[in-house]
């Protein structure tokens, strides 16, 4: 009876629905089903600094798919239903909210350096910022009266992201701290799903050491993008490092994502 069972679709004959800096959306395989693939690209400064780390695709998709799972678990709603290969995860489509949503704990990047405040501070307490996901304007950091004034989010709305932002980042902050690293900052982002006639807010897109500030407690060692954005090197490794550490790659094995190799004779 094989022709009742699903016909799996190959990569090139889905629909592309979105392409963007760090991932690639497809149809997915039901509706109000989405497929998110991991792409290598890693950017920064709005996408003004460019480059394909081989490997960093596999490592945030499982690193990923990790916290996704955990916060499932806890009774957090996100959009992730399960991985389904090296690179790529079926999710809940949602309306994504425009706001990237930033937990800080710790002063570092932008917060640091617009108020002057030495990086590493432990801030008197997390601190939520919003900034307007927007390219063209690079991502202006805004107010909650400016986003009930342009009507991104209703003012329950911003009450249920900052809960669940709040909620994020005490899990993650234990999460990491258990494993010997803390969590200085963190970006979220959050969408609307439908179910039936509710509506209600989840998380959604990717939380991985592209989206979160970590640093080692001991060495203060950045395992994240500041890696590239600083122009360091070793992020595959850092990443590697963060996920052997949660438990979710093999001690040695730094994945390339690029499938089996061919081994050839040399004579
Ligand atoms: N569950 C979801 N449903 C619909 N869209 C989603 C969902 N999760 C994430 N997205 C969106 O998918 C895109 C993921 O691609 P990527 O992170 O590469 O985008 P980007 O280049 O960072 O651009 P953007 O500025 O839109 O985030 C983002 O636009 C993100 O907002
Ligand atoms: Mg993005």
């Amino acid at each position: 009876m094989d022709f009742l069972k699903p016909r799996y679709t190959p990569m090139n004959r889905r629909r592309r629905i979105y392409e963007g800096k760090a991932k690639v959306l497809y149809e997915g395989p039901e509706p109000g089903t989405l497929i998110q693939h991991f792409k290598d690209d890693a950017t920064a400064f709005n996408a003004k600094k460019h480059e394909v780390i081989d490997g960093k695709g596999v490592l945030n998709n499982r690193i990923s798919e990790f916290v996704f799972q955990n916060l499932n678990d806890i009774g957090v709603p996100t959009h992730f239903i399960r991985r389904l290969n090296m690179r790529e995860q079926l999710i809940r489509e949602v309306e994504i909210i425009p706001l990237e949503v930033v937990v800080r704990n710790v002063a570092a990047g932008s917060l640091a350096q617009k108020l002057g405040i030495e990086e590493g501070t432990q801030l008197p307490r997390s601190i939520i910022e919003f900034y307007y996901k927007n390219d063209a304007l690079n991502d202006p950091m805004v107010s909650e009266e400016h986003v009930t004034a342009f009507g991104w989010a209703s003012p329950q709305e911003i009450d249920d992201i900052m809960a669940l932002a709040i909620r994020v980042n005490d899990f993650l902050s234990g999460l990491f701290l258990g494993v010997g690293i803390r969590l200085v900052d963190f970006k979220m982002e959050t969408g609307r799903l439908w179910e039936n006639d509710t509506v209600r807010i989840v998380v959604a897109d990717e939380i991985s050491p592209d989206s979160c500030r970590l640093w080692d407690i001991k060495s203060n060692d950045k395992l994240d993008k500041d890696r590239f954005r600083r122009d360091m090197g070793g992020l595959v490794e850092a990443y590697s490092e963060v996920a052997r550490r949660l438990g979710i790659l093999p001690e040695s094995e730094v994945p390339n994502g690029r499938g089996p190799v061919l081994v050839t004779s040399k004579d």
